[in-house]
């Protein structure tokens, strides 16, 4: 029975994946590497929970106990009780490896360890582990406590009995969960990497301005944001690292990352988390 979940990585999708947990009745710790990315983590929450309450979507006393249940540290010794473990650090396949590595020194036999990865290969994190079987891939999409669906990777090693787990948790989360296979960036970003990407050369080009980009996509074809929008609420370090991924994974040059975009990530533009991407915040 798992009742405490730690999640590793506090940022945009670490503390969305720590309150959907919390609030589904778990006890959470959320480590990150310094403090001050744990105390915007709480922020973040408090202001997620506090829109939830304002919509009379959750009662006060409902939001007090989520916060209780959710606990920070610094140090991977403190997820050792922990009986499910998310992984939501960087989009960075050699950190991304060292964690699984300590994770798996530190968590019992039994414990699966679940990436939230966009793209990075699930074979290659549970490689990195004693335990394949029990990696897999939990991709919550962004934000979490508002979007539903769960993108569930199997890698090769991957058991049945693991599925499972992650398919009943999504359950739990009141999520749906639907399967992918192993292959670079799996089903969502597979097609919406292509799609940000043509944006951004089209932006390139002077085909359009940014505004003229997204309010052809969003009024033309009734996207809920433009894609360029899109891109900034997602990070521009984390779409290029993502296709980086497709483009060398796939082989094929349809991927390659837009040079504007490897330039505005250079400059430390990375969308709404920095104030500055294809729009100012
Ligand atoms: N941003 C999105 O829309 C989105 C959507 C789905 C999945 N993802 C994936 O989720 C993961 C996290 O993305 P994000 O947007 O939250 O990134 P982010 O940059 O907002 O946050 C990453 C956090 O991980 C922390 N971190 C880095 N190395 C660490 C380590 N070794 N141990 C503990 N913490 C560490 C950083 O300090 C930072 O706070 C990536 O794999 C990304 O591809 C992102």
């Amino acid at each position: 029975m798992i009742k405490v979940v730690g999640v590793v990585g506090a940022g945009t999708m670490g503390n969305g994946i720590a309150q959907v947990f919390a609030q589904a009745g778990f006890s959470v710790r959320l480590l990150d590497v310094a403090q001050p990315m744990l105390d915007r983590a709480r922020a973040a929450i408090d202001k997620s929970l506090a829109k939830f309450v304002e919509k009379g979507q959750l009662s006060p006393a409902d939001r007090d106990a989520a916060i209780g249940r959710l606990s920070t540290t610094t140090t991977l010794d403190d997820l050792v009780d922990a009986d499910y473990i998310v992984e939501a650090i960087v989009e960075d396949v050699d950190a991304k490896r060292a964690l699984f590595t300590s994770l798996d020194a530190i968590a019992r036999r039994e414990v699966v360890l679940a990436s939230n990865t966009s793209s990075i290969s699930i074979t290659t994190l549970g490689a990195a582990t004693r335990r394949p079987a029990q990696v897999l891939g939990m991709h919550f999409m962004n934000p979490v406590p508002v979007m539903t669906l769960v993108e569930l990777i199997r890698g090769q090693s991957t058991s049945a009995e693991s599925m499972q787990v992650a398919s009943e948790l999504c359950a739990r989360l009141r999520k749906t969960a639907v399967e992918a296979a192993d292959y670079p960036g799996f089903i969502a970003n597979r097609i919406l990497m292509p799609m940000i990407n043509e944006a951004v050369y089209a932006l390139m080009e002077g085909v359009g301005t940014p505004e003229a980009i997204d309010t052809v996509m969003k009024l033309g074809l009734n996207h809920p944001m433009g894609p360029l929008a899109l891109a900034d609420f997602i990070g521009l370090d984390v779409c290029l690292a993502i296709l980086n991924v497709l483009h060398e994974g796939l082989g094929d040059p349809k991927y390659r990352p837009c040079p504007l975009l490897r330039r505005l990530v250079a400059a430390g533009h990375l969308g709404r988390k920095s104030g500055r991407g294809f729009y100012m915040y």
